[in-house]
Order: structure tokens, then sequence, then C-alpha cells
């Protein structure tokens, strides 16, 4: 696997989710991949889970792990090309990429929306230049668009858990105050369409995901009808489509309560984290024993760990 952006990249979604349950049960196991091979992880934005859950599977792994939060520590860089860099900018992101690419092995980098943009952001631009111009083998830690290994976890999750072949997964919208990226929900509802699953969602008018990922979804704009029998229910916030990058204002009362479980099959909530108690989600349904959100985070590091297992055996 030279590129891990989407599930797109993934041949057998089934597999590769076997494989992450096999590494957890055995995680040091394949320690002679990674040996005198170096991982670095480059994030243009903050991270809790991804950074850490990344930089423990690559030492699973045997690899060396370089981290740098190039928006703090980094030199300030130039993504577009023909301009005078006579203003803040101090490094042009043709050097910087193709230098990180003599140091690592493999990339890993968080590159989040502008928001501003839809075109630039759906154009994945920043990404895709890191892609073109490293030379190595890149692992999205979560882009404008997509955050392929919360996907992969989230995916871990649902099969671990499960009661049943088929379940019922609802991915619903929650309120938040601030303008979010649609890169989970993209993401979450790309892997969905593409797993065994019966899947729904359920967000207020107005908040339409783009269809180019939700294609095989049971969309509506009823929260109720939607959670009716759901055995899984994958909470977050999005920023509208159309227009693009606004809050919606309203829909307080999307947010996930006990009461709203009372017709589901005594579905198991997640959230890919971090969330706003009481805003976003409840802290009766966070604190309570129907939230699987902590065992969630921890199958990052088991999807990460598969996914770098499979580019260190194409390197
Ligand atoms: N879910 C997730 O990606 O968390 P972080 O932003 O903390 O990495």
């Amino acid at each position: 696997m030279k590129l891990f952006s989407s599930v797109n990249n993934v041949n057998d979604i089934n597999a590769l989710v076997k494989e992450g349950l096999e590494i957890k049960k055995n995680p040091f196991a394949f320690q002679h991949l990674g040996k005198n091979k170096t991982i670095g992880l480059v994030f243009m934005n903050p991270s809790l889970r991804t950074r850490m859950s990344t930089q423990k599977a690559a030492m699973n792994l045997g690899m060396n792990v370089m981290v740098l939060n190039i928006d703090k520590e980094g030199w300030a860089l130039e993504l577009r090309d023909g301009v005078k860099m006579d203003g803040a900018t101090v490094e042009h992101i043709r050097e910087a990429a193709a230098v990180m690419g003599q140091y690592v092995d493999i990339l890993g980098l968080r590159s989040f929306p502008g928001l501003k943009d839809r075109e630039e952001d759906y154009g994945e631009v920043i990404f895709n230049k890191f892609v073109e111009l490293c030379g190595v083998p890149v692992v999205s830690l979560e882009s404008a668009t997509r955050h392929p290994l919360q996907s992969l976890a989230d995916l871990i999750t649902i099969e671990e858990l499960k009661t049943k072949p088929h379940p019922k997964v609802v991915l619903t919208w929650a309120p938040h105050v601030k303008a979010l990226p649609q890169a989970v929900p993209n993401s979450f509802a790309e892997w969905m369409c593409k797993a065994d699953v019966d899947f729904t969602i359920a967000h207020p008018a107005g908040l339409e995901l783009s269809t180019a990922f939700t294609q095989g979804a049971i969309i509506t704009h009823n929260q109720d009808e939607a959670l009716q029998d759901a055995d899984f229910i994958y909470v977050k916030n999005w920023s509208a489509f159309e227009p693009y990058g606004k809050v919606i204002p309203g829909n307080e009362d999307w947010m996930l309560t006990n009461e709203k479980l009372k017709n589901t099959n005594n579905a198991k909530i997640m959230h890919c984290l971090p969330v706003r108690r009481d805003l976003e989600l409840s802290s009766e349904i966070l604190d309570g024993p129907n939230s699987i959100v902590i065992k969630e985070a921890a199958n990052r590091e088991w999807a990460a760990q598969a996914v770098l297992k499979k580019m260190l055996e194409g390197l």
C-alpha cells in the first residue's frame, strides 16, 4: 500500500478489519517489519488520539517515529505556486515536503480544511501536494474531506461489538457552536456504505453531506425514525456543505439523550472524540453503559497498525 487516504485505497475492507483485530491479540508480532524504518507524523492541526495511537502503532511495529507539529514548530509554509514569497510564509511546500521525504520511509499528514473555499478543500490541495512531492508512501491522519484511520477504527469497533451479522448503524448529526469539517462524517459514511451494515444518516434539513460519500445510505431528517431499532449510533457534528462551512442555527434538540435511546436496540453510542459534553452529546450517555467511545478510541491503535503494516510490507 502506497497511499491510505480513503476507503478507495483498500482492496478488501473486511480483511483489513480482520487484520486489525488479529494485531490487537498479538501487537508485537511484526516488529521485524519496522526495524530501521522511520515514520514522520506531520500535524498542521491539533490532535490527541491520532497522534498517540499512530505513534504507538508504529512503535509496536518496531519503527522509529518523528512527530512534527508543523503549525507550531515548523516554518510558516507557502502552499501556493507562482507567488513571490515576500509575506509571512518562510518555506514553500515544494521544498518542505521533498525534504521530509528524505528523512522518512512513510509520511503521515494531518491537514484540516479551511472551510472557506469548498473547491480547494474538496480538491484536497494541500494533502495531494504532499503526496506528489514527498516521494514516500503517505497515510492520512485526517485530511480536508476524510479521516480514514478513524473510520477503520470505527468499523473494527462495530465488528468487535456487534451482536448480529448485519447491524443497523445510524450516523446522527449533533449540535455544536463552531463550524466543524465534514471529514469524519464523509469518511464514516463512505466506509459504512461499503460495509456489511444497514446504514442510515439523520440530520436536520440543510446539512446534507456531499452525495459523493453517501451512495447507498438511507438519508432522513427525522432523527426519531432513524434511531428506531438502531444497534450502533454514531454521533457527530458537521457544518453545512452548502452554504459551505456555515453553522446552521437551531436544532439543539438533536443532542442524543437516554430518552432518545428508548426505541433503539439498546444501541451502542460512538463518537470519534473530542466531544463537547452536554452540547454535542449528553453526559448521561457518555458516562452510561451504552457509550463505547473509549473502546472506539482504543481501536485507533489497531487500525493504524493494520495500515502501517500493509505499507511496510510494500516498501
Ligand atoms: N478522533 C480524532 O482524530 O482525535 P484527534 O483529533 O484527537 O486526533
